[in-house]
């Protein structure tokens, strides 16, 4: 028999392994100062495009304020114990019933984090008899929350619509077979690549097929539809949406998540959600902020007008220069450029250390080898200069990238790294 620890001691598995190259600078970074437009790396200045605070609250003075007098008034426990057994109050009554009208639901339900909020929620929906078809370019979390379902599941080809009928077709058949039902499950907007899932289109397949639709909305709450409330707004389905998800991640830019449905499936979420019926309560600092920052969200356009002109300048900026976004619908702003890793850590370490850029980096094997992505965020913080700025460093760094010189500059380390 072996130690269980054996296979980790051997294998650090696929982004572990860059560990002794990344760590501290492209992996776990850390950035210092106020969140902001402009922040600090390692001591130096960086315009910052990788924060999801889509619509500038995270240090809004309103907003901090509200934050700091919640903490004084209830600390970090408050309240304490699960929903149901005594952590329930009438603010987070209020946020749900906010949260539900602004995302037009009867009902709507807190979730400690996003993450687990959806798996559980998956869980909860399903039984064994019931079949699960998701796209297959779905967030982690839609696919570990697939992973609790004990029925079948199928994957239809990244918002390929043809591919999904053909395995609703599939799906139909074995529910017959099994006297279960089908959850179809996309995304708003596809976070990487900045997509948005093919709501509508989605939708009109219930005409031929019964199933039921839920929808992760992470990116789109706040930044889409005409009063900000997501995706299914934009593309006027919402009311085809049966069960509607978001995280206060991004837009909200803090900590929870929720989701809204009718209210008879909310009714049964509450009694059958393990990752609240047995977690304590999301604590009333994010409930007292939540409520703040939705009711910004609701009275101030001007948040999502000020996003949208910077996504305008940025992407239009970088398609007249020629980059190459992929297909974004949204703020996500990918750019992709060909290389190899080794290439990859030295272009993204010349735009943070010589033109003070701040970006993601994505590599194989999240998207395919020989690609690298760069992922810009933009916030309704940033300013037309700071586009300027960036369109400029991205001009010198794709030269730079055309003629070899980060692929001298990380031959090395691309040898120690067998690439
Ligand atoms: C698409 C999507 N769903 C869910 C989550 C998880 O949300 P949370 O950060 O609240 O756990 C994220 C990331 O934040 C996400 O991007």
């Amino acid at each position: 028999m072996r130690d269980l620890f054996e296979k980790i001691y051997r294998d650090k598995g696929p982004l572990g392994k860059w560990a002794s190259q990344a760590e501290g600078y492209f992996v776990f970074p850390k950035l210092e100062g106020q969140i902001s437009n402009r922040m600090k790396f390692q001591g130096k200045d960086v315009i910052t495009w990788s924060i999801n605070d889509y619509l500038g609250l995270a240090n809004h003075p309103e907003v901090r304020k509200v934050d700091a007098e919640a903490a004084n008034d209830f600390g970090s426990a408050y309240p304490m114990g699960a929903r149901m057994m005594s952590g329930h109050t009438s603010l987070h009554e209020q946020l749900q019933n906010e949260l539900s009208e602004f995302v037009n639901k009867e009902a709507a339900y807190l979730l400690n984090f996003g993450y687990q909020g959806i798996m559980s929620t998956i869980d909860a929906l399903v039984g064994k008899d019931d079949i699960i078809v998701y796209d297959v370019d779905s967030h982690a979390c839609i696919i570990d929350g697939v992973r609790l379902h004990m029925g079948k599941r199928f994957t239809y080809k990244h918002n390929d619509i043809e591919s999904l009928e053909k395995n609703l077709e599939r799906a139909t058949k074995m529910a017959e077979h099994t006297g279960g039902g089908i959850l179809v499950i996309s995304e708003g907007v596809f976070g990487m690549r900045g997509e948005q899932g093919k709501l509508k289109e989605i939708a009109a397949l219930k005409e031929k097929f019964n199933f039921r639709f839920l929808v992760d909305d992470a990116h789109g709450f706040g930044t889409l539809g005409k009063t900000g409330s997501g995706a299914g707004e934009e593309q006027g389905v919402q009311d085809e949406i049966d069960v509607y998800f978001a995280t206060f991640a991004k837009s909200m830019a803090s900590t929870g998540a929720f989701i809204a449905a009718d209210k008879e499936i909310i009714d049964f979420l509450k009694y059958n959600l393990r990752s609240q019926m047995f977690a304590k309560s999301l604590q009333m600092q994010l409930v007292k902020g939540a409520l703040k920052r939705l009711d910004m969200i609701r009275t101030m356009p001007e948040l999502k007008e000020n996003l949208w002109k910077i996504v305008t300048a940025l992407q239009s900026g970088l398609r007249e220069r020629g980059f190459d976004l992929g297909t974004t619908q949204s703020c996500v702003t990918p750019v992709y450029l060909k290389g190899s890793i080794p290439e990859a850590m030295a272009l993204v370490k010349d735009l943070r250390e010589n033109y003070g850029i701040f970006c993601s980096i994505v590599v194989y094997p999240v998207i395919p080898k020989g690609l690298i992505l760069l992922r810009l965020i933009p916030t309704s913080m940033h300013t037309l200069e700071d586009v300027d700025e960036t369109l400029k460093a991205f001009s010198v760094i794709r030269e730079r990238l055309e003629k070899g010189v980060y692929k001298r500059l990380s031959a090395s380390v691309a040898a120690a790294m067998g690439e």
